[in-house]
C-alpha cells in the first residue's frame, strides 16, 4: 500500500505515527512545538518532509486513528458505499490486496453477521475477527479456489486495492496500473454471482480501451468515482462495475 494510507501499528507505522502524533501535539516531552519538528526533520529527504506534514494535517488521518481504521484508506470505500451501495447486508466480499486491513473493516460493519469477508494481500494480515485473511497472491491460478472455499460459494462483491509497485516512470506506471486491474477483474469474472459488483483502484487517466470494453461487457453497468478522501493532488480513482452478466463465454 501507499504509505499515504497507513495510520497505525497494523499498517506497518504504529511507532512513527504515535511520534507524529506526539509531535503534533507538541508533547514529545523534548521541548514539542514547531522547533522540535523542523530539528527533526533535518535528516529527512524532501518528500518524507512533505509526506510528514501532509500526514499531520490531514483530517481523514486523525479520524481513522480516532475511530479505529487501520489506514485512511477506509473513508475511501465508505464514501464510495455511502453513495453506491454495493456492500449491502448479508453480502459476501473479497478483498484483494488487504493488507493492512481498513477495507476488510468497512466491508464487516456494512454486511453485518450474516455476510462474510474474505481478503487477501502478498503481506501478512494481522487477524480481524470476523475476517478470514489469506496471504497469497491473488494471481496463483489456485486463489479463486482458495476464496470461494473460505467464502463458503460465490462472491456479491470483489474489492481490489491493489496497487503495484511504481517506478516513477508514468507510462511503465500506468501499465502496470492497468495490468493490475485486469488481473483483478480476471479473478471477479471466476468468482463473482450473477448480478455481483466490482470495485478496483485505477488511474484518472482512464482505464485501458480493451479494459472498458470488457468491464461493459461483463456488468450492466460501469462507472469511474473518485471518492473525497482519496486526495485531488494523486491520480488514482476507482472503477465500479455492477450487475455482473455471468461468466463469460469466449474467455
Ligand atoms: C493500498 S494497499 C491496500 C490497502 C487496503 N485497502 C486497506 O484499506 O487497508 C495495496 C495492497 O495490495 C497488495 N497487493 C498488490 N499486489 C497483490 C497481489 N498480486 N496479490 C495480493 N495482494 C497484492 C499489496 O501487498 C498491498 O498491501
Amino acid at each position: 500500500m501507499s504509505d499515504d494510507d497507513k495510520t497505525g501499528p497494523e499498517g506497518g507505522s504504529g511507532q512513527r505515527m504515535r511520534r507524529q502524533r506526539r509531535r503534533a501535539r507538541g508533547s514529545s516531552g523534548r521541548g514539542g512545538g514547531d522547533g522540535t519538528r523542523l530539528k527533526r526533520a533535518k535528516g529527512r529527504t524532501e518528500s518524507s518532509k512533505r509526506w510528514l506534514e501532509r500526514q499531520l494535517s490531514d483530517p481523514y488521518v486523525a479520524a481513522a486513528q480516532r475511530e479505529g481504521y487501520r489506514a485512511r484508506a477506509a473513508y475511501k470505500l465508505r464514501e464510495i458505499d455511502d453513495k453506491h451501495r454495493v456492500l449491502t447486508p448479508g453480502a459476501r466480499v473479497v478483498d484483494l490486496g488487504a493488507a493492512p486491513g481498513s477495507w476488510c473493516q468497512v466491508a464487516l460493519e456494512r454486511i453485518g453477521d450474516q455476510g462474510r469477508v474474505v481478503g487477501i494481500d502478498l503481506l501478512e494480515v494481522t487477524p480481524l475477527v470476523g475476517v478470514t485473511l489469506l496471504q497469497g497472491d491473488m494471481t496463483d491460478p489456485g486463489t479463486p479456489e482458495r476464496v470461494q472455499v473460505a467464502l463458503d460459494g460465490p462472491a456479491d462483491v470483489v474489492l481490489s486495492d491493489m496497487a503495484p509497485n511504481m517506478t516513477g516512470q508514468k507510462r511503465i506506471d500506468q501499465l502496470r496500473v492497468i495490468a493490475t486491474v485486469e488481473a483483478a477483474l480476471a479473478f471477479a469474472e471466476q468468482v463473482l454471482s450473477p448480478g455481483g459488483s466490482f470495485l478496483a483502484k485505477t488511474l484518472q487517466s482512464g482505464s485501458a480501451q480493451d479494459l472498458l470494453a470488457r468491464l461493459k461487457r461483463d456488468f450492466a453497468k460501469v462507472r469511474h468515482v473518485k471518492p473525497p478522501a482519496s486526495r485531488a493532488e494523486s491520480a488514482e480513482t476507482y472503477v465500479l462495475a455492477t450487475g455482473f452478466r455471468g461468466v463469460p463465454s469466449d474467455d
